[in-house]
């Protein structure tokens, strides 16, 4: 059930074909791809053209995190770059239901993401038409950040808010997650771990991922 998701952004660009392979030989369940336009975040990384490059190596579902603004206006490039899973942030789209009516429409699962600052109920109304929320724990725009500790309790309210709704919307937490915090954030209701650094900046990225694993489900 749990799925661990690991985050590129911390991977060596240099050998990205390498380090998608280390991945998926941690047993990763999905690769976690942040798209960052330097508007939305204070950041630039890649666009579709990386995405479909990476596609065209793995069938790993690749979890397409937009942190950027107008996301609607990407929609079709990153469907046609091969994403699995498209992620836009409630903060970005005025029209939320309408964004991610489109994404479905193309095929593609559908999540919300919420900035820490953003409180869970600002989400109240989409549950019903979202395959994914994405709570951060760290302020979007770069990996290896520390976690935010009282964000548990958005988490807690996120998980009640997807059940009392009989949802089965995945609940991913982003940012900041290691093998120190994975267990609680199982434990309040964290179905989805994405972990940048905590793989990546180790020196055996797939022994990162599957210790990553055991400490989430001790
Ligand atoms: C932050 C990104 C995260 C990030 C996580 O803006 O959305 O996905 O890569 O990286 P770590 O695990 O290093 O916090
Ligand atoms: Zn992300």
């Amino acid at each position: 059930m749990l799925k661990i998701a690991p985050s590129i952004l911390s991977a060596d660009f240099k050998n990205l074909e390498q380090q998608v392979r280390l991945a998926e030989r941690g047993g990763a369940d999905w690769l976690h791809l942040d798209i960052m336009d330097g508007h939305f975040v204070p950041n630039l990384t890649f666009g579709p053209l990386v995405v479909e490059a990476i596609r065209s190596i793995t069938r790993l579902p690749l979890d397409t995190h937009l942190m950027i603004e107008d996301p609607s206006r990407s929609i079709d490039d990153f469907r046609a770059a091969g994403s699995t899973r498209l992620t836009v942030h409630v903060e970005a789209a005025v029209h939320l239901h309408r964004v991610v009516e489109q994404i479905r429409e193309k095929g593609m699962k559908a999540g919300i993401a919420l900035n820490p600052s953003t409180p869970a109920s600002a989400i109240k109304e989409m549950i019903p038409f979202v395959d994914l929320v994405n709570v951060m724990t760290v302020d979007p725009g770069f990996g290896g950040q520390e976690f935010i500790r009282p964000m548990l309790r958005k988490i807690r309210e996120v998980a009640e808010m997807i059940a009392a709704s009989r949802s089965r919307a995945y609940l991913e937490v982003d940012g900041g997650i290691s093998e120190r915090n994975a267990a609680e954030l199982v434990r309040a209701g964290a179905t989805v771990l994405v972990a940048g650094h905590s793989v990546y900046a180790r020196r055996n990225v797939s022994a990162a991922i599957r210790s990553l694993r055991k400490a989430a489900t001790r």
